[in-house]
């Protein structure tokens, strides 16, 4: 099936209220395109108010009638996660879908002084944390929750003791930053709220902007071996907007190619093995 194919056979999405985060490049604006095409009413989460205009100027030029709105969130800004979640509970607690896709990959150049954790960690998985935390237990009506999980959960090996001063390879808290993504989805599930279902989804490989912050030649080499194992964003894009069909059921998406690297969605069982509760605690700790 041509990927044209495959995105036309997706449902229509009118009146249907989408919010995003982290959807002003890579994979996120992808499928900010894909939900506006399919004519969804989409809020965007975002850190940077000049990309956000951008992103804004650029999907109105594409979609005229569409609805785009922004909200300003920093994922690794308990403030900014606070004044996100106040607004999303006054204007658009209607909200039919919560993609949950913003992440980084981040050096040690990127971190402030002042902070002990990985910014990596703190923005993939404790900040994550800090706003579900606040936002779930206020949500009433009924609405899907999308995590965007990684491949790279599944390499996380060094347990850690406490998620501050974690020492690891930036590769290895990178994963560990998405495997602590995984057991968010598992925690909020296996609580079995009534009015939420939750949906965990992996891109595969694409390439984006994520190692922006690497020095050469990682960035480079890195950004190479992306674009030949890689798919396109388009297509690493096609997990998220699965699990927002309301055709489908809550579960858990990967690509179906080769090491689930590359391809179109398939629907399987969550291993086991990946479960790791340890990780909630520790994020619970850090969050209360
Ligand atoms: N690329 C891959 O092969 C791959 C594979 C598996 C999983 N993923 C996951 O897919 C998601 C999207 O990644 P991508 O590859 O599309 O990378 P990307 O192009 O760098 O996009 C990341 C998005 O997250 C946003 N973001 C980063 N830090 C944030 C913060 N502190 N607060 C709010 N938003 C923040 C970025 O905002 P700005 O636009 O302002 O920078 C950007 O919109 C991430 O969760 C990543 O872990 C990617």
């Amino acid at each position: 099936m041509s990927l044209q194919k495959y995105l036309n056979s997706l449902e229509d999405m009118s009146g249907k209220k989408v919010l995003i985060t982290g959807g002003t490049s890579g994979i996120g604006l992808s499928i900010v395109d894909q939900l506006l095409n399919k004519h969804a009413n989409v809020v965007v989460l975002a850190r940077n108010q000049n990309k956000s205009k951008e992103v804004k100027d650029r999907m109105l030029e594409k979609y005229p009638d569409s609805h785009l709105d922004f909200i300003s969130y920093d994922q690794s800004d308990y403030k900014s996660i606070e004044r996100a979640t106040e607004v999303i509970l006054k204007e658009h607690n209607d909200f039919y879908a919560l993609i949950l896709n913003a992440g980084c990959f981040t050096t040690y150049k990127t971190q402030k002084a002042e902070e002990d954790m990985s910014l990596t960690i703190k923005t993939n998985f404790v900040g994550l944390a800090y706003f579900l935390n606040i936002l779930i237990p206020k949500l009433n009506n009924k609405h899907r929750i999308i995590f965007q999980g990684s491949l790279a959960a599944g390499y996380y090996f060094k347990k850690p003791d406490s998620l501050e001063n974690y020492k690891a390879s930036r590769f290895q808290q990178y994963c560990m930053s998405k495997a602590g993504v995984e057991e968010l989805y598992h925690h909020y599930r296996e609580l079995g709220l009534d009015n939420l279902s939750f949906y965990l989804v992996e891109p595969g490989l694409t390439s984006t902007d994520i190692l922006r912050d690497f020095p050469f030649p990682i960035k480079q080499l890195g950004g190479l071996f992306l674009k030949i194992a890689s798919h396109s964003v388009k297509k690493a894009s096609l997990t998220a907007l699965l699990a927002s069909q309301e055709s489908v059921d809550p579960c858990y998406i990967v690509p179906r190619g080769p090491f689930e690297w590359r391809g179109y969605p398939k629907i399987k069982p969550f291993p086991k093995k990946r479960i790791r509760p340890y990780l909630y605690e520790l994020v619970e700790k850090e969050i209360k």
